[in-house]
C-alpha cells in the first residue's frame, strides 16, 4: 500500500504520522513567559540532535487557529526552557498538563517546581531527570516550530547513574504511541559494536 500523504488531511496526517514513528520519548517542558507565569506542557516530537554541544530539539506544532501555544510563545520570548523527564509514577500528571490550561500547569496539576539554576523556566521537582536548556536556533516550519536547546545543565538523581550512564534496570521513562497509546520499556537486547 501506498499513501500519498498530500491526499490526507491534517487529522489524519496527524495520526498516521505519531503512529508511524513510535516509540516517543516525552519532554516535559517548563517555560515562562517572561513576567510572572511559568509553564509545562508534554511535547513528544523531542529527539538529542547532537552530544557535542548537548542539544536536542522539540517541535511545537501551532494551535486552533495557527495560534502559539504557551510553551512556543514562551520560548521565542525568552530563549530558555527546561526538559524533565517522565517515569511511569507521572504519566498521569504528565497527562493533565496537556490540557489547554490557562493558569500556569504547575498550579493546574499540583506538581511541585524546583527553580532553574542557570535558567528561569523551573523544572518538576520530582524528575529524577532533568535538563536547562538555552535555545539554540528557531525554524518556522509553518504548522510548527522546531526548537534546538543547548543542555546547559542536566539534573540527574543521586544512584541513578552507573559507569556514566542511566542504569537501565532502575530508569522508568514512559514513551508515547500513536492515538491515546503510552508505553514503558519492553525487552532489551544488547549487541556489541560492529568492527569492520
Ligand atoms: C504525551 C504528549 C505528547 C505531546 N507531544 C506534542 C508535540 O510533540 N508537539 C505538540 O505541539 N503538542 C504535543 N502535545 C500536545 C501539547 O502538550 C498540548 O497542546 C498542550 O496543551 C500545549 O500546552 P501549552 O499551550 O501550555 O504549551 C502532546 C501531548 C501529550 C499528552
Amino acid at each position: 500500500m501506498e499513501i500519498d500523504p498530500q491526499h490526507l488531511d491534517k487529522a489524519a496526517g496527524y495520526q498516521l504520522m505519531i503512529s508511524l514513528l513510535i516509540p516517543r520519548p516525552i519532554a516535559w517542558v517548563g517555560s515562562w513567559d517572561g513576567e510572572k507565569t511559568d509553564n509545562l506542557a508534554p511535547f513528544s516530537y523531542f529527539m538529542g540532535v547532537s552530544a557535542q554541544p548537548p542539544r536536542v530539539a522539540i517541535s511545537v506544532a501551532r494551535g486552533r487557529g495557527g495560534s502559539l501555544k504557551h510553551t512556543a510563545r514562551n520560548i521565542l520570548a525568552t530563549g530558555e526552557f527546561s526538559i524533565s523527564m517522565v517515569e511511569e509514577e507521572a504519566l498521569g500528571p504528565m497527562h493533565q498538563t496537556s490540557g489547554a490550561w490557562e493558569q500556569s500547569e504547575f498550579d493546574a496539576v499540583g506538581i511541585a517546581r524546583a527553580p532553574g539554576q542557570v535558567i528561569r523556566p523551573p523544572r518538576v521537582r520530582d524528575a529524577r531527570v532533568a535538563m536547562e536548556c538555552k535555545l539554540v536556533q528557531s525554524v518556522d516550519l509553518e504548522s510548527t516550530h522546531l526548537f534546538i536547546g543547548e543542555v546547559l545543565l542536566y539534573h540527574i538523581a543521586e544512584g541513578l547513574l552507573k559507569n556514566g550512564r542511566v542504569d537501565i534496570e532502575n530508569y522508568h521513562p514512559m514513551a508515547r504511541l500513536g492515538g491515546e497509546g503510552y508505553c514503558s520499556l519492553g525487552s532489551r537486547v544488547d549487541l556489541p559494536p560492529v568492527r569492520v
